[in-house]
């Protein structure tokens, strides 16, 4: 029994493991080009975020940049926009170019923006200022559907820019993004999900290398979904389980508890690594915030931490408080378990696959366990209601007494 149990721990853990990795949504769908109808240039990548893409020529004799940028729109009134920071990845201080149509004509144009700290408060409209940084040259064109001119859903847009780079300082900070509606001349806000708010990419123009902070959130974000979601989402339950329904079955006497036992413990110290790495990304994206997935997995921490205190002040089977520590593990350890998988299903939400594989795979592991609760809830009822027959039939002298109960872990 117990080595089935890992077995069928280990092959759930793999599947979910296969479906985080294969999560289509994780991959980038597009692929880049460095042709376009004007210029060729001898770089592209493509970015994490919005189907988006860059190519570009870099000159180091003259630290000339020729930049363009792929982007689409998400309405026919909306605005996409591409810009470098100067001093960090975010995007407060972005020097941004915005391509949308003109109110008046309808034709596209590209204006220039200083997202300064006053644009996210939002208390006036964003308006278009001259950009302090070396820019030569900039135009936006709408690319493909036959040359059409006008901005429609999904029509696919290119921002051409020249800039002069300080030299040596080849490592440049893009931010992009979209949004669904220009009043006059001023864009509005982009819509604010994981997505859209992890549109910045730390590109070295020189050797085209991404700058690695991003690519290790991405891997810390991974490893935090999988060690949580695996211990706080399925093996504290699978203990819980183990607890409630091994403990009724005899023949295995003492073997629920360490099972039990094993399996909590294990799981809280996998789960307190898993833990960290989440208040480490918290600290790694200020300014990013999961009010409610934060908050879930502190409460889910805190009741963790307590259960396993509570080991320590565990009263003999004997003892007269016992009754009342077996309420309280009994009480916390639900309510921890109850926190961890409503905040497993907040994390699918947070790393926006709440349509993913993933959550597809939890969801099974979750339910094929729910289903052997149930199984083993209907088997318990069964077993109880036969007992209580033959304790009957024993009362009135027809069977001797035969088994002996094992209270020592109960
Ligand atoms: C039009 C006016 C804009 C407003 C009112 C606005 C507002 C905001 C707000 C409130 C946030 C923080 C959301 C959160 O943390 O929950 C944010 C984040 C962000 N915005 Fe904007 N935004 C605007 C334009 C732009 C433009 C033009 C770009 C791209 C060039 C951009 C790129 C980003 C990025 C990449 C983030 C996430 C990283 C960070 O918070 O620094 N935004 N924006
Ligand atoms: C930099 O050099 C390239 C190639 O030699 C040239 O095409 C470009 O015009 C130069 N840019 C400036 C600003 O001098
Ligand atoms: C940039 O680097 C080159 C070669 O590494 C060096 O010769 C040049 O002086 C540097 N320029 C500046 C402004 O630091």
């Amino acid at each position: 029994m117990d080595s089935e149990l890992t077995t069928m721990v280990i092959f759930l853990l793999f599947l979910l493991f296969l479906l985080l990795v294969s999560d289509p949504k994780m991959a980038s769908a597009t692929h880049c080009t460095t042709i376009t109808p004007t210029k060729t240039y001898q770089k592209c990548m493509t970015l994490p975020t919005q189907q988006a893409s860059i190519a570009w020529t870099f000159y180091p004799h003259n630290s000339t940049l020729d930049i363009v940028f792929f982007g689409t729109f998400i309405s026919p009134s909306g605005w996409v926009a591409w810009g470098i920071n100067p001093s960090s990845p975010q995007m407060t201080g972005t020097r941004a170019l915005i391509a949308f149509p003109d109110p008046n004509s309808g034709q596209i144009i590209l204006l220039p923006y200083i997202l300064d700290p006053t644009v996210k408060l939002q208390r006036s409209p964003l308006l278009s200022q001259t950009l302090d940084i070396h820019l030569l040259s900039s135009s936006a064109t709408l690319s493909g559907s036959g040359g059409s001119t006008t901005v429609h859903l999904g029509a696919a847009v290119q921002i051409h820019a020249t800039l002069k780079l300080i030299p040596n300082k080849t490592k440049i900070h893009n931010v992009w993004n979209r949004g669904l509606y220009v009043q006059g001349y001023s864009p509005t806000i982009h819509p604010t999900g994981v997505n859209d708010l992890s549109s910045i990419a730390t590109i070295d123009v020189l050797s085209g290398a991404v700058s690695g902070s991003h690519d290790n959130i991405k891997t810390l974000k991974t490893v935090h979904g999988i060690l949580n979601g695996v211990t706080w989402g399925f093996l504290l339950p699978l203990g819980v389980v183990t607890a409630r329904y091994l403990r009724h079955i005899q023949a295995l006497g003492p073997v629920w508890f360490y099972a039990h036992a094993g399996t909590q413990l294990s799981a809280f110290l996998i789960g307190t690594a898993g833990f960290a790495i989440g208040v480490r990304l918290g600290e790694l994206s200020p300014g990013v915030e999961y009010g409610i997935h934060r908050k879930l997995g502190f409460g889910a921490f805190c009741l963790g931490s307590l259960q396993t205190l509570a080991l320590l002040f565990r009263p003999k089977t004997t003892n007269k408080f016992r009754k009342y520590w077996k309420s309280y593990h009994h009480f916390v350890g639900y309510a921890c378990v109850v926190l961890g998988v409503v905040n497993v299903f907040q994390g699918f939400e947070v790393m926006g696959i709440s349509r993913g594989y993933a959550k597809l795979g939890y969801c099974l592991a979750l339910s094929t366990l729910i289903g052997v609760c149930i199984a083993l809830e209907v088997n318990a009822w069964v077993v109880f209601c036969r007992k209580s027959k033959e304790e009957k039939m024993r009362r009135e002298g027809l069977v001797g007494s035969s088994e002996k109960g094992n209270d020592n872990y109960n």
